[in-house]
């Protein structure tokens, strides 16, 4: 819907996207830093929105609550289908407009997605189906990220596509509470990584963003090449969270 070169990017990085974006101790970082914002182990529904390869879906119904997750790309949700949350389960469906009920959930989650989403009309439809005083959990990369992310360091056309694509706080607090939220709880999360370089050149020749989709065959020829010059043993970065929890008025 908002982003129609993200389906495309995803159906083809779908196969490879758990390898080259594990759930490694910076996931579970993030993954309980949105339950706590949206109060999710105390939930009796909760649905993730663009859940990807359900990841976060199979996890949390671990924890108790009922899971269920949507994401428009049947290539995502092929692998993602794996995984059979009791009680939930996954749809195909874009945030924009979803196939449940008002009011249905207690929790909604929304991780590495916004940067997709028509706001004013996925937030609207995220309230619709939370009940009054359900929340809405969001991680996102605060604007700052692509000063220090290596990948963005290393091609400067990733962070410019990004810092127009990545709304900031200021933007998404105003989106929600357009959408009948109240103020979000605002917090931020720093993780210094390492990879290899291996590890970096495979994410990189591997497209494991959907930034990376976006570039023209040159633009991305050109800075693998670049990598394979430039990037030392081990790449240093630190990945800058911005996580974000609000209550349904
Ligand atoms: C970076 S992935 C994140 C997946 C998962 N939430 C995770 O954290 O691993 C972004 C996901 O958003 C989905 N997406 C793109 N546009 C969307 C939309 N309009 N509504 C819902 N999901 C969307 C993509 O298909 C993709 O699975």
């Amino acid at each position: 819907m908002a982003d129609a070169g993200g389906d495309a990017a995803f159906a083809e990085l779908a196969a490879r996207y758990d390898r080259l974006r594990p759930v490694d101790e910076g996931w579970w970082e993030v993954f309980d830093a949105l339950v706590e914002a949206g109060r999710l182990g105390t939930a009796g529904r909760v649905l993730d929105i663009g859940c990807g390869t359900g990841r976060l879906v199979e996890v949390l119904a671990r924890r108790g609550p009922r899971v269920w997750g949507v994401d428009p790309s049947e290539e995502m949700l092929a692998q993602a289908r794996g995984c059979r949350p009791p009680g939930g389960g996954f749809k195909r469906a874009h945030a924009e407009r979803l196939p449940f009920k008002d009011a249905w959930f207690d929790g909604a989650v929304m991780r590495q997605v916004v940067q997709h989403l028509e706001l004013a009309a996925a937030f609207a439809e995220a309230g619709r189906v939370l009940r009054p005083g359900g929340r809405l959990a969001i991680a996102t990369f605060h604007s700052h990220h692509f000063d220090t992310v290596w990948i963005a360091r290393l091609v400067p056309r990733v962070a410019e596509i990004d810092r127009e694509r990545f709304p900031s706080l200021e933007r998404l607090t105003e989106a929600l509470r357009a959408a009948g939220f109240a103020e979000p709880e605002a917090r931020r999360i720093r993780q210094a990584t390492r990879l290899t370089r291996a590890e970096a050149l495979e994410r990189l020749r591997g497209r494991f963003i959907s930034t990376l989709h976006l570039l023209r065959e040159d633009e991305l020829a050109e800075a693998i090449a670049r990598a394979e010059r430039e990037l030392p043993d081990t790449v240093e970065s630190t990945l800058d969270w911005l996580i974000l929890g609000a209550e349904r008025a």
